[in-house]
Parts: C-alpha cells; sequence; structure tokens
C-alpha cells in the first residue's frame, strides 16, 4: 500500500505521515529531507543556489540513502531547499530513490508525491491549515528546540516558501486531482490521524 501525503510548508504533513506508518507498519520517507540534504551540502560547499551547473555536479556526490543528515530544518536550509528544488534535474536525480524506498509499500510526504512521484498511489492527502496556524506551529516547534526566531519572520520565510513552490514550472506543489484534502487549522493531531485511519480502513474493504 503506497499512501501519498502532499502540503504546503509546516501543515503537519510530516508528523502526521510518521504517525500513519507506524500505524499501519510502514516505512515512512520525508522526501523533504532529500532536497534538505543536497541544500544542506551545497551551502557547506559554498555554491551558489542559482549555480545549476555545480548544484547538479555536487548534488551527484551525495549519497541519498545516507539517513544521518537528513532532519536539518533550520531557515536556511528551508529556503536553499525551496530555491534548488526548482530545478528538473535535481528532482530527477532524486525520482528512482523516491519510487524504489516504497516500492513494497510506505508512506511518502512532500510536495509532488500524488502527482508526480506516485501517481497511482492507493491513497492521497492534501494536508493544508491556514498560514497563521501553520506559522504559530513553527515557531512553537522552534521554542522547543531552543531557536530563536520571531513569529513574523517565520512568518513571512513560510509564504515565500509556498510561493516558490506552488508557482515552479516542474512538479510544483498542488494538490492532486484524486487526494482528499484536510484542514487542519483547527484540528487536533489525534482526530486528522483519526480520519485518515478510518478512511483508509473504509477503502481497503471494498478493495
Ligand atoms: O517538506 P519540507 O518543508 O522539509 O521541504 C523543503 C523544501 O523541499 C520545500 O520548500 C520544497 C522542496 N520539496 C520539493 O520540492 N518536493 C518535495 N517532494 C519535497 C520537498
Amino acid at each position: 500500500m503506497i499512501i501519498a501525503i502532499d502540503g504546503p510548508a509546516a501543515s503537519g504533513k510530516g508528523t502526521i505521515s510518521k504517525r500513519i506508518a507506524d500505524y499501519f507498519s510502514l516505512p515512512h520517507l520525508d522526501t523533504g529531507s532529500l532536497y534538505r540534504l543536497a541544500a544542506h551540502h551545497i551551502i557547506e560547499n559554498n555554491i551558489d543556489p542559482y549555480d545549476i551547473n555545480n548544484i547538479i555536479k555536487s548534488s551527484k556526490e551525495i549519497n541519498f540513502s545516507e539517513k544521518k543528515l537528513l532532519d536539518i530544518r533550520d531557515s536556511n536550509v528551508s529556503y536553499t531547499a525551496s530555491i534548488i528544488s526548482q530545478y528538473k534535474e535535481l528532482r530527477e536525480l532524486l525520482i528512482d530513490y523516491q519510487r524504489n524506498f516504497a516500492s513494497d509499500g510506505g508512506v511518502v510526504d512532500g510536495r509532488d508525491i500524488g502527482t508526480i512521484i506516485f501517481p497511482n498511489a492507493d491513497y492521497k492527502f492534501f494536508i493544508t491549515a491556514s498560514l497563521e496556524e501553520r506559522a504559530n506551529r513553527r515557531y512553537l516547534q522552534y521554542k522547543e528546540d531552543n531557536i530563536k526566531l520571531d513569529r513574523n519572520s517565520i512568518k513571512t520565510d513560510i509564504k515565500d516558501r509556498d510561493l516558490r513552490d506552488m508557482n515552479r514550472k516542474i512538479a510544483p506543489l498542488k494538490r492532486a486531482i484524486d487526494a482528499v484534502e484536510i484542514d487542519t487549522t483547527s484540528m487536533k493531531i489525534d482526530d486528522v490521524i483519526d480520519f485518515i485511519v478510518k478512511y483508509i480502513h473504509k477503502g481497503m474493504k471494498f478493495d
């Protein structure tokens, strides 16, 4: 079973995907972490995020199966990931890894999972929440990690990143036509999980 979960920045799709994967005992892939890993690598190597040739050359050196660096979430990495993910060549470099990861099933989250990576996924969800709520969730997450950033700059970063992710030419962030949209603005995480689990169980009965 492949479950595709897409949505904008800080929508909670990562946490939701992890919990759904645990529930169904499936592996979970946060595809944003692949773009973040590439971003981290080019920052470390002082490569300009607009220098496409060097980005591709340098990204080919990355072992994308290496998990240890995948959880980097600072704002420079987020910004750079969003810039470099516009490049077709980089996206193509990551397609096989994503498809192989879930070849025996999995929960995969990102921006283009239901549209490009797994257009035939068994279940597709598109997780949203208002900009205000997403900025607040990210603020609280940073606070917990002792990172000091003000709410307004977080809000601006998220807004700019969403616009870039939605308006790029290749694999933009958008709801697949057959994805179920869940607006989580005023929902508790447990209620979102409950909804998804019930939805999938119901679907399984008819399979
Ligand atoms: O999911 P995230 O916020 O960690 O993703 C960081 C950036 O990576 C995001 O702004 C756009 C890019 N990304 C992408 O283009 N496609 C994906 N499937 C996942 C992430």
